[in-house]
């Protein structure tokens, strides 16, 4: 937790970002949601607590069973939560009373739970206006439907208050964006951390990666990492030696070498910020020529990534010109032929990218695609692309200093869609097919994502190290592992 200056900042910053939209003395009032308790099975035996995170970005407080209610005309904060008793104590030991918990995070009024229903009932009563962020839990989905009267689609519906209807408000949802996507200095310290955690569980998951050892085994050691340095991971563990999977969870192939391991894992900082960070191993320590060939572009487009990201820039432009720099290797390497700016603007780089160059990151290891990944990663006056790949990029937003995002580009080779795009002709002028199909079907992909801050004149990548990706630097390190 940080100190309550912090949380009592946010608030007030937000109270005036939300208000500024509504009319003078009629802004309504804002009720925040924490989480609950989610069991695993039965009752009894829940998940590992994780809060909502907008709620731990305002009011701190990491613990289950909390609600918050900000009055934005008459400037009130109250929390909500039960005091334990006495069968609570035997179960978990005394606890602070939520008086106390309130107070930690500059709150001065805290009532019992079933108070926060009372509270937002009687101001929809009133006829005020009532804002909520759209749910992402199910269990928040159906509680949010019920204090508010309307259904649980609804819920995640995002819309301006202004209709007077009833589902999520749009003021809210873009006043709480446009605070947590450019992050604050205590925040830049917790990201740096839980990078760090992301490079000892990274160089955990190298050390491991020996022919004859099981996927699952290196998963363990590395996920053991984040639980002894920080919270635990930032999101389910990629790692697999079919990287042309882009989000592959299986686990139960053996290091073989001649094969590339795909690791993209991070951590939560003990305060749930995140990392995120991708490499792609040579399981017998070495490349093979043709699996260099392609890692060096791999390389080359997170490389120019990182000199291109800064304020002013859009993070579709770099985007797209790493698009354009990993046509031009495949073009070397005779995988496509014609003009690269052609290929560019058909869409072709969607073929071997079949995903956007990156997203927030913060709280939220895609950070707040709860709220709507539109409207966090797009500025007003830019749409979204259908194109595959480009079409996919979270964060396509003008750059800002403060913004944290995330450098992963990569190269898949999947013989699925290969095979669809060709019997529909699609890119037939630019892709070489004859060679994919004879040589590549079997490769895998490739992927190397790094974490990236904005700064006033361009960006630095978060944690105190690097992770090796250079290929003669990943050989070198494996060879002494
Ligand atoms: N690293 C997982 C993702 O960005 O989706
Ligand atoms: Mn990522």
């Amino acid at each position: 937790m940080f100190s309550k200056e912090v949380y009592i900042r946010r608030r007030a910053e937000l109270v005036r970002r939300l208000s500024a939209q509504m009319p003078e003395g009629k802004a309504g009032v804002v009720m925040f949601v924490g989480n609950a308790e989610a069991p695993q099975n039965y009752r009894g035996n829940d998940y590992k607590f994780r809060q909502e995170s907008t709620f731990l970005y305002y009011w701190g407080i990491d613990e289950p069973g909390f609600a918050a209610l900000l009055d934005l005309d008459s400037g009130a904060e109250v929390i909500y939560g039960d005091d334990v008793e006495i069968d609570d104590i035997i179960w978990m030991g005394p606890q602070p009373s939520v008086e106390s918990k309130a107070a930690a995070v500059g709150v001065g009024k805290s009532a019992p739970a079933a108070e926060f229903d009372r509270a937002v009932a009687a101001a929809r009563s009133l006829g005020r206006v009532v804002h909520f962020l759209p749910a992402s839990r199910y269990y928040n989905v159906l509680r949010t439907a019920s204090l508010t009267g309307c259904s649980p689609d609804s819920v995640r519906k995002v819309a301006s208050v202004a209709d007077g209807q009833v589902h999520a408000s749009l003021e809210l949802v873009n006043s709480v964006i446009s605070m947590r996507l450019i992050k604050e200095e205590c925040e830049i310290e917790e990201i740096d951390k839980a990078c760090e955690i992301g490079w000892l569980m990274h160089t955990e998951a190298r050390r491991n990666c020996k022919p004859g050892v099981c996927e699952q085994d290196i998963v363990g050691r590395m996920e053991g990492v984040t639980i002894s340095k920080g919270w635990g991971v930032s999101f389910t563990t990629i790692l697999s030696q079919h990287g042309e999977t882009l989000h592959n969870h299986r686990h139960d192939g053996i290091i073989t070498p001649g094969k590339l391991l795909l690791i993209d894992a991070g951590a939560e900082s003990n305060t749930h910020y995140a990392s995120d960070f991708t490499r792609t191993v040579p399981c017998g320590g070495k490349f093979t020529p043709k699996q260099r060939d392609i890692y060096d572009i791999v390389v080359a487009c997170n490389d120019l990534a990182y000199e291109l990201a800064k304020p002013g820039v859009t993070y579709r432009d770099v985007h797209l010109a790493v698009a354009a720099r990993m046509l031009e290797g495949l073009k070397s390497l005779g995988l496509v032929r014609g003009e690269v700016r052609d290929m560019v603007a058909e869409g072709v780089a969607g073929m071997f990218m079949p995903h956007g160059l990156g997203h927030n990151m913060g709280i939220d290891v895609h950070d707040m695609e709860d709220l709507g990944e539109d409207l966090v990663g797009y500025d007003p006056d830019q749409k979204r692309s259908s194109q595959l790949g480009l079409g996919s990029l979270r964060m396509a937003r003008r750059l800002r200093p403060g913004h944290v995002i995330t450098d992963e580009p990569g190269i898949y080779f999947v013989p699925a869609l290969i095979a669809k795009w060709k019997s529909e002709g699609h890119g037939k002028d630019f892709i070489n097919y004859q060679k994919l199909e004879a040589e590549y079907l079997d490769f895998g992909g490739i992927r190397l994502e790094d974490d990236l801050l904005i700064t006033a004149d361009g960006c630095r990548r978060l944690g105190p190290h690097r992770l090796p990706i250079y290929a003669d630097e990943v050989e070198s390190v494996m060879s002494g592992e």
